[in-house]
């Protein structure tokens, strides 16, 4: 037991017994606008998903020197290598002769990366260590034409890239004590069980779902619905990232317990929310799912990509199947429930119905999410982190 779960759940039980939940001074009103606006949301992904630093992957996905993983992330085709020395690099996937993808899509492990049109080769540093009929093709200066790099940092079990390249961050200004948080979930260790990628509505649609408990017992009460309380939420910030915390079933059981008995793991859920686009939520206590919720091109779609893990690889058929039985509960709620919902929100959002959208009291998460929002589409606020 540590102490910062106990005092978290003697938080949420305290909520529980009165009938309350953590809120946030006033109702938000919220123009709808801010969900629509095309112009608006160019400027918003440019300036938080561009040009602030965004999980890209976990370090579990790389796990030994050689480990790469190519993927598309909004359109930018991004090479993540962990090289010998066991820095994670980041690079456009790119070739510098003529633009071909140089690795296809998904992980594997490597030495160097030759480019499927002409050969080129790249190392794990991204140099151009080799070029096909390097003499007939004439003259050219390596150091200039290894990959585009991009600006990677990993902490605390997750990579942060920033998609802009030249551009640089701080990953410990930027997460601060936060990265202790995630440190505490110990994400290295867990074993990558599935990852499936979903298109979902629109990106702020989608993320006020992830933010609020609000939705839980109505949306939720044949899937994760049964183990969470609903509206109930303890909320703790580390400037733009947050934790929320949700009271198990079972947290009454608490109350008729000593407090030095408590085995307060088993009564609350974390979910550990890192801004802009990561939700890694603990939703029994050896299984866990990560999203990653990306913007679409248009202010209508995002894709999520979900990666569910276990404590450790199942080795029994009955680990085996609580880690199914896990996956598919977890992709039922939140394709079957949660985006289901977000769509007919999304599909009746230009109706004219709602000039605002009003975030509650007992919504100070997706309060918080939409501040930031409009706070890093300030023009350039981002660099003064
Ligand atoms: S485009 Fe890659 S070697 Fe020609
Ligand atoms: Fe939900």
């Amino acid at each position: 037991m540590t102490p910062r779960i106990h005092g978290l759940a003697k938080r949420a039980l305290e909520h529980l017994q009165a009938g309350t939940t953590d809120q946030a001074d006033d109702i938000l009103q919220l123009p709808v606008a801010m969900y629509t606006d095309p112009q608006r949301y160019q400027r918003e992904v440019q300036r938080i998903f561009r040009e602030l630093p965004i999980a890209a992957a976990l370090s579990l996905e790389l796990p030994e020197a050689g480990s790469w993983k190519a993927m598309n992330l909004m359109d930018f085709p991004l090479l993540l290598v962990r090289g010998e020395d066991q820095i994670v690099r980041a690079f456009l996937n790119v070739c510098r002769h003529r633009g071909a993808q140089v690795c296809a899509e998904g992980r594997g492990k490597s030495r160097v990366f030759a480019c499927p049109y002409h050969a080129w080769v790249y190392d794990q540093k991204g140099q151009l260590t080799g070029r096909y009929a390097a003499e007939t093709f004439g003259e050219v200066d390596a150091s200039q034409y290894g990959l585009t790099s991009l600006t990677c940092a990993e902490k605390s079990g997750v990579v942060f890239v920033i998609l802009t390249p030249h551009r640089t961050f701080d990953i410990h200004r930027w997460l601060g004590e936060f990265a202790d948080e995630i440190g505490t979930l110990d994400l290295t260790h867990w074993h990558l069980f599935e990852q499936r990628d979903l298109p979902g509505p629109g990106w702020k649609v989608t993320m006020d779902g992830y933010l609020e408990a609000y939705h839980h017992n109505i949306v939720h009460g044949r899937t994760v619905g049964q183990f969470t309380i609903g509206n109930l939420l303890v909320l703790d910030t580390w400037g733009p990232h947050q934790r929320l915390t949700f009271g198990r079933k079972s947290l009454p059981e608490l109350a008729a317990q000593p407090e030095g008995e408590w085995q307060p793991d088993t009564h609350v859920r974390l979910i550990h929310s890192c801004f802009p686009n990561l939700s890694i939520s603990g939703i029994l206590g050896d299984h866990c799912l990560v999203s990653q919720i990306f913007p679409g091109k248009t202010p209508d779609t995002t894709i999520t990509r979900q990666t569910v893990l276990s404590a450790k690889a199942p080795q029994t058929e009955d680990e085996l199947a609580a880690t199914r039985t896990f996956s598919a509960m977890t992709l039922q709620a939140v394709r079957d429930e949660d985006y289901a919902i977000g769509f007919s929100i999304q599909n009746a959002i230009l109706s004219g119905a709602n000039e605002h959208f009003l975030i509650g009291r007992n919504e100070p998460a997706v309060q918080n999410y939409h501040r930031w929002v409009a706070y890093f589409a300030r023009s350039n606020a981002g660099a003064e982190w």
